[in-house]
């Protein structure tokens, strides 16, 4: 049996342990929920008063030159592209992920005209369904959106399908999908992929240069930390740039925005799928967010992220024995950042564990989501975690009634 003085040891020896002073924490919590919003670091708030006092403050208007606001959606996707694997150059933020995913689909589908349909697992994400299937009806063209069983992605790439797209790692189930080998694969059919970040960037190492992605786009909010509703992230490998039309185009992806031209003009590069203005201070947080990013390495984080998940999976088994399935897999290449308990009274022990100071997450039907951020947690609080989670359990508190009152927000 694993103690909590076996845990402290653990702490002593982890690399990344200087890091969680940069983080907001509430003391006493143990949060678990970094999966779906990363907390506030000193360089955010750093990065954020900056822009607010200097840059917003006192250079007003100007600082869309001074200050080189224009080029944040390119430099700060040249901030991103090493955490996936991309070169400088390949990516851009802007926009929330679902715009991102509409644009990359509609521009996607204009460079397999001969081909019918856009193939997306039936588990995935639903926003992500619902973007596919809009930008599908509105191909000009005859496109149908198919849900599959991914692991049956074999069977159904035929000489139809124009592009494949799959979040990297399920967002319930926490499994992470081979990127080189699907990828490969639907490239052999004479597919394009797409693929969904959303739970990998800063998760997990991500080689999109290695894997031949053809594009992809992920979440500033999550494992980024980048804060609520934070700019998302595109990557179009160079290759396809200049041969893609962006298919919401608008003046700031236009070549030269200032001449005011009414014949649309890309720009060069990433910029052509900017559309509106770049909202400034949002991506300031992100930008300080990403600080922390350059006190470590995928690797580094991947490890501990390993660690941990294995960590908090043998102490469930251990403590509390029988309760709960583990979805989440277990072997190591198949898994992501997360770790996902099934129980059919998911909601009311995750509202439990809130109030016993755990914050999780839940997603229906019947998903417990435990999200481990290497950058601030300790091995001590995987085992705080799994003890609360055992006295809840335990005590049955889960079944208060109170706890039964569904939340707009799960
Ligand atoms: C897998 C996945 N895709 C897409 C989204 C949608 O992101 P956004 O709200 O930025 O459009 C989310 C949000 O959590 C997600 O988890």
């Amino acid at each position: 049996m694993i103690s909590r003085n076996d845990c402290r040891a653990f702490d002593e020896t982890d690399e990344l342990a200087a890091l969680r002073s940069e983080f907001t924490l509430n003391d006493g919590e143990i949060y678990l929920d970094g999966n779906s919003l990363g907390p506030v670091s000193s360089s955010v708030r750093r990065r954020v008063n900056e822009v607010i006092d200097e840059e917003w403050g006192r250079g007003l208007v100007r600082s869309w030159n001074d200050a080189g606001w224009m080029a944040e959606p390119t430099r700060l996707g040249d901030r991103i592209a090493p955490l996936i694997g991309a070169d400088p150059g390949e990516v851009l933020v802007a926009d929330t992920l679902t715009f991102l995913i509409a644009k990359l689909i509609g521009a996607a589908l204009e460079l397999r005209p001969e081909r019918h349909v856009v193939l997306t697992d039936a588990a995935n994400f639903h926003s992500d369904i619902y973007i596919i299937e809009a930008m599908c009806e509105r191909a000009g063209r005859k496109v149908t959106m198919k849900t599959i069983d991914r692991d049956r992605l074999d069977e159904e790439l035929s000489d139809d399908v124009a592009l494949v797209e799959l979040t990297q790692v399920d967002y319930r189930t926490g499994e992470s999908l081979d990127l080189a080998g699907i990828t490969k694969k639907v490239h052999d059919a004479g597919a394009l992929m797409l693929w969904d970040f959303a739970h990998s960037a800063g998760a997990v190492p991500l080689d999109v240069t290695g894997a031949d992605v053809d594009f992809a786009a992920g979440c500033g909010y999550k494992y980024l930390n980048g804060g609520p509703g934070a700019p998302a992230f595109l990557y179009i490998r160079k290759s396809w740039q200049g041969k893609l039309r962006n298919p919401l185009p608008g003046w700031l992806g236009h070549a030269r925005p200032f001449d005011f031209d009414l014949r649309y003009e890309p720009a060069e590069g990433m910029q052509a799928f900017v559309t509106s203005s770049p909202s400034i201070v949002a991506l300031a947080a992100l930008d300080g967010a990403l600080d922390v990013w350059d006190r470590t390495s995928m690797a580094q984080v991947r490890a501990k992220s390993l660690a941990m998940t294995d960590l908090f999976i043998q102490l469930v088994q251990e403590r509390i024995p029988g309760v709960f399935e583990v979805v989440t897999p277990i072997e190591h290449e198949k898994r992501g950042s997360q770790v996902a308990l099934r129980h059919p009274e998911g909601y009311g022990i995750i509202q439990a564990l809130i109030e016993n100071g755990v914050i999780g997450d839940f997603r229906a039907p019947d998903i417990c989501r435990f999200g481990f951020t290497p950058l601030y947690l300790r091995f001590v609080d995987v085992f705080d975690a799994v003890e609360r989670i055992s006295q809840v359990i335990t005590s049955e508190s889960f079944r208060d009634p109170r706890y039964a009152i569904r939340n707009a927000v799960t």
